[in-house]
């Protein structure tokens, strides 16, 4: 059937037949699956034109079911000419076998309306067993360099929960824009939502886009979003990007930088651009890179911080909250006297040590309320913080390091998994940057290095693609960069496959196929196996097309 990710077993009944969903179709949803019952009447309802009215009796019924003896996010689908079966070990499992059950029924159920009104509907008789290899099977999605408004995060929650992908890892503050509202510092969105204007390609591009721009999500806006990933069994895990990458932060809240060295040389890393060097006040940051403008050690910034984290935790639920503690540069640290008296201060070796103290007092403050850090890997430099748990993005070096301390990682190195870099070598990719890296390197991507003995695999908690939206200024470039990339993504997170190079690469080509026509029908701007459509390409944008480059220089 064609069905993407590859369910663990799948047999068709004998003999082979299909059995039809009609007006007639009833849906009875036993405790604890309500919530998929909404999903699909929702969702395959809306696509079908069928009332998938409550009922009870018959054979021409759809049964959603807590079952014993499954996988917490297992699932079996029984079709045999009896009642319809979506059986999980919880609701998540049910969750994932009506994602399933929509991929059953062919690519016009993911339609929001039907194309043929009183259209019959056939369902095939099989059986199918399935759980995901992985527990965290993530997308984290950049709305700093480019905000993503907040109908388009929610249609991503579908994209995601199409693909089973269960974690959206949600990247809310950077030096290029502070995306979420916080009620007791609203100067963060005031000023720190906004930029002036926007490098438009690489940042050794000349090219601008002098349109200012911004956005940022109010309270009610996450709690929909996160409300709205919960009803697909989605974790939200928000990320705030400390000590580095905080210009706008410290453009909001001048004093949460290091005053003493702020736009003057020494303070000043290669990186600052002119428009930033020696200006009275840092604006939000209107190139790409690494801002050298780094948080304040102080105790004002660890205070403010934590009124940020307040305000977080009663947002998102979520065990794991995301600090970054990716790319701090150490020039500030090491010009300013505040600093370095700091260091002295603490009995800090020097200044990475200081990064460290960072991470483990909000590892301490995280943990006193119940919660988990997690963080770019960077956060091993200095020493990790006691239950940290690891984002491995610059390989998997760091995720090993971290694995085999006993620390939980989340395998997303940018060498294979980074979905802004290219995905093929031509001329015409649009604002091409970093490695290429294609449908069929994705596919063949291993979160887990083989020589990782089994007590450090088990820390791997699961792997995550990132998309980084420097070059990405609106939804459909969101969609070119990520489709169909995570769709092979999404099968390596789920479906138990073999060794990369044993992998059946034209057997999920040739299943991708049908897949193209479920994206289709979900209105995805998905790059063609053939290359851009015309008006995908950007012909005369300076990309990086260096191989091997880091991401962000
Ligand atoms: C990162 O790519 N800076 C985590």
């Amino acid at each position: 059937m064609d069905l993407i990710p590859a369910p663990k077993s799948f047999s068709w009944v004998p003999p082979p037949g299909y059995v039809p969903l009609d007006a007639e179709t009833l849906l009875e949803a036993q405790p604890g699956t309500e919530g998929v019952a909404r999903w699909l009447r929702a969702t395959v309802g809306a696509a079908t034109g069928l009332p998938l009215a409550d009922g009870r009796c018959g054979d021409n019924r759809v049964v959603l079911s807590i079952a014993s003896g499954l996988a917490p996010e297992g699932y079996r689908i029984v079709v045999d000419g009896y009642a319809h079966r979506i059986e999980g070990g919880s609701p998540a499992g049910v969750f994932w076998g009506a994602q399933t059950f929509r991929q059953l029924l062919g690519p016009e159920a993911f339609r929001r309306a039907p194309l043929t009104p009183g259209q019959e509907w056939d369902l095939p008789m099989v059986t199918i067993q399935d759980s995901p290899r992985f527990a965290w099977r993530g997308l984290m999605l950049d709305v700093s360099r480019h905000f993503l408004p907040k109908d388009d995060v929610l249609r991503y929650l579908d994209l995601l929960a199409a693909h089973k992908l269960n974690v959206f890892h949600f990247h809310l503050t950077d030096d290029q824009g502070w995306r979420i509202e916080i009620k007791r510092y609203p100067k963060l969105t005031e000023v720190g939502a906004w930029r002036s204007r926007t490098k438009y390609g690489h940042r050794a591009s000349e090219l601008w886009d002098e349109t200012p721009h911004g956005g940022y999500y109010t309270q009610d806006d996450i709690r929909e979003i996160v409300a709205y990933a919960a009803e697909r069994h989605i974790t939200v895990v928000p990320e705030i990007d400390i000590p580095g990458h905080s210009q706008a932060a410290i453009a909001a809240y001048p004093e949460l930088g290091n005053t003493d060295v702020t736009n003057t040389a020494a303070g000043s890393a290669d990186a600052t651009p002119a428009s930033v060097k020696g200006s009275a006040r840092l604006s939000v940051w209107d190139n790409w890179g690494v801002s050298p403008n780094v948080l304040a050690p102080t105790d004002h910034t660890l205070r403010f911080y934590e009124g940020v984290f307040e305000e977080l935790l009663d947002l998102f639920p979520s065990t794991f909250v995301h600090v970054g503690g990716d790319e701090c540069p150490k020039g500030q640290w090491k010009a300013s006297p505040a600093a370095q008296a700091r260091i002295k201060e603490l009995g800090l070796a020097d200044e990475d040590e200081l990064q460290s103290w960072f991470v483990r007092h909000f590892d301490t403050w995280l943990a006193e309320r119940g919660r988990r850090l997690i963080g770019w890997d960077e956060i091993l430099e200095g020493g990790l913080a006691p239950g940290a748990a690891v984002s491995s993005w610059r390989g998997y070096q760091g995720g090993v390091t971290a694995a085999e301390a006993g620390h939980d990682v989340v395998m997303c190195p940018q060498q294979q998994v980074y979905l802004d870099h290219r995905q093929d070598g031509g001329a015409d990719e649009p604002m091409p940057i970093g490695y290429v890296r294609t449908l069929e390197d994705i596919y063949r991507f291993e979160p887990v290095p083989p020589s990782l003995p089994p007590e450090a695999a088990a820390h791997v908690l699961g792997t995550q693609a990132n998309v980084w939206t420097e070059v990405m200024q609106d939804r459909s470039r969101v969609d070119y960069q990520v489709f169909p990339r995570l769709a092979a993504f999404a099968e390596v997170a789920w479906s138990a496959l073999p060794a990369p190079a044993e992998r059946d690469f034209e057997d999920f080509e040739r299943r991708m196929t049908a897949h193209y026509a479920r994206l289709d029908a979900l209105g995805v701007d998905y790059r063609r196996p053939g290359g851009p459509l015309p008006w995908q390409k950007r012909p005369g944008v300076l990309g990086r097309p260096i191989e091997g480059a880091p991401p962000n220089v």
